[in-house]
C-alpha cells in the first residue's frame, strides 16, 4: 500500500542554478533534456560517460554499472552516469565545465583528408571561435539531417582556430551513421553545429615523466595535448615522454611526420612507438609486435603521469598495467573512445 502514496516526481536540481522536476522513472539525463537543458551527452545508453556528473546530494537508482566508464576517484566522489539514473529522491547534482547559456558555433565541413584506410581528418570552418581546453571533446550535429548528434575530440591545439577552423578524427564505425556521413567527400560544404566543449581530459603541468598510450583515433586529444604542451612551454616538456600507438597492422599507422616533428619540438627525449598486434609475421615490419600493454613498465612508469585515449578494453588494461608499474592512480588521465556513441 505505501507504494500508493510513494512520491513519484522529483526535483533536479543542477549546479545550484537550475530547477526542474523529473517524471516517475525519468533519467536525470532525459528531464534535464526535455526541459532544454543543454546537458552533455552521446551515447545514452551507459556507454562513453559523457553525460557523467557529481551527486551532491540525494538518492539515485543506477540502471547499469558505471565502473567500467569511471575512475575509481570519480566513484569515491560520487559520481553517476546521468543517462543511467533515476532519481529515488529529490537529488542535487555538479555538472563540470557546464555553461547553460552555450548555444554552440555552427560551420561547415571544408575539407576531408584521409589518414588510413578507415580514419579521416574532418576540418570544420567556423562561423565563429569555439572555445576549448585541447585534449577536449564537442558533439557534433549536422544541421540539414536527422542523425543523432556524437562525440569528437579536437585533434588540435587551436593554431587553426585564428581562421576559426577546427579539425577530429574521425573512424569509418560500420553501422556508424555519423562517422559515415563526416567522411564522405560528398559532403564537403555541409552545414554542421559544434556544441560547448566538454571533457576533463586535458594538459596537467605536472614535471614527471610522460607515458601516453592511444589506440585507434584516440591520437586525436593526445595530439592536442601535446602541442598545447609545447605551445605553453609546458614544464613536462623537459621531461622524458614515450607515446606508445596500440594498432592492428601497419596501414594503421598515421600522423607519423606530424608526431616526428613534436619529438623535434620536445626538449627531453620523445619515443614514438607504435605496438602491432596482428602484422603478418612474414612482411617487412621490424618495430614492435604484441599487445600495447606489453610495452608499459616500470621504466616508462614509476613516478610518470599517464595520458590515454582509445577503446575501452585497451585502456582498462593499459591503466591496471601502468598502477601496477608503479603509476599512481591520480596521475592517470583518460579518455574511453566508443564505436558507438561516436566518441572517436
Ligand atoms: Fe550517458 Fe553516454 S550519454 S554514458
Amino acid at each position: 500500500m505505501l507504494g500508493l502514496f510513494e512520491k513519484k516526481e522529483h526535483r533536479l536540481v543542477i549546479n545550484a542554478q537550475k530547477s526542474l522536476v523529473l517524471k516517475h522513472k525519468e533519467t536525470i539525463l532525459n528531464g534535464a533534456l526535455r526541459n532544454d537543458v543543454k546537458f552533455p551527452h552521446s551515447c545514452k545508453v551507459g556507454g562513453c560517460g559523457t553525460c557523467k556528473c557529481r551527486l551532491i546530494s540525494g538518492k539515485v537508482k543506477e540502471l547499469t554499472d558505471k565502473s567500467y566508464l569511471l575512475s575509481k576517484q570519480e566513484i569515491a566522489e560520487n559520481y553517476i552516469l546521468a543517462c543511467q539514473s533515476t532519481p529515488k529522491s529529490d537529488v542535487v547534482i555538479e555538472l563540470p565545465n557546464w555553461d547553460k547559456n552555450d548555444n554552440g558555433v555552427a560551420g561547415y565541413i571544408s575539407g576531408i583528408e584521409p589518414l588510413t584506410h578507415n580514419i579521416s581528418e574532418v576540418i570544420v570552418s567556423l562561423d565563429d571561435h569555439i572555445h576549448y581546453k585541447p585534449g577536449q571533446y564537442t558533439s557534433v550535429q549536422t544541421l540539414d539531417t536527422d542523425i543523432p548528434a556524437r562525440c569528437y575530440s579536437f585533434a588540435h591545439k587551436h593554431t587553426l582556430d585564428e581562421d576559426k577552423k577546427t579539425s577530429f578524427f574521425v573512424r569509418a564505425v560500420p553501422e556508424g551513421h555519423m562517422s559515415t556521413w563526416l567522411i564522405d567527400p560528398m559532403n564537403i560544404g555541409a552545414k554542421v553545429k559544434l556544441s560547448a566543449a566538454s571533457g576533463d581530459f586535458y594538459l596537467r603541468d605536472q614535471a614527471t615523466p610522460v607515458l601516453c598510450v592511444v589506440g585507434g583515433s584516440g591520437l586525436a586529444p593526445i595530439i592536442a595535448v601535446l602541442e598545447e604542451a609545447i605551445n605553453s612551454n609546458s614544464a613536462i616538456i623537459d621531461q622524458p615522454l614515450t607515446l606508445l600507438m596500440g594498432v592492428r597492422s601497419q596501414r594503421d599507422i598515421y600522423y607519423q611526420e606530424h608526431i616526428k616533428n613534436l619529438g623535434v619540438l620536445w626538449k627531453n627525449d620523445f619515443h614514438f612507438i607504435p605496438v602491432l598486434s596482428d602484422e603478418p609475421i612474414d612482411s617487412d615490419w621490424s618495430g614492435q609486435r604484441g599487445m600495447v600493454t606489453e610495452y608499459i613498465n616500470e621504466k616508462n612508469c614509476h613516478y610518470g603521469t599517464g595520458y590515454l585515449c582509445g577503446p575501452p578494453a585497451m585502456l582498462d588494461a593499459a591503466m591496471k598495467k601502468m598502477q601496477v608499474s608503479g603509476m599512481e592512480s591520480h596521475r592517470i588521465f583518460f579518455d574511453k573512445f566508443l564505436d558507438q556513441s561516436g566518441s572517436s
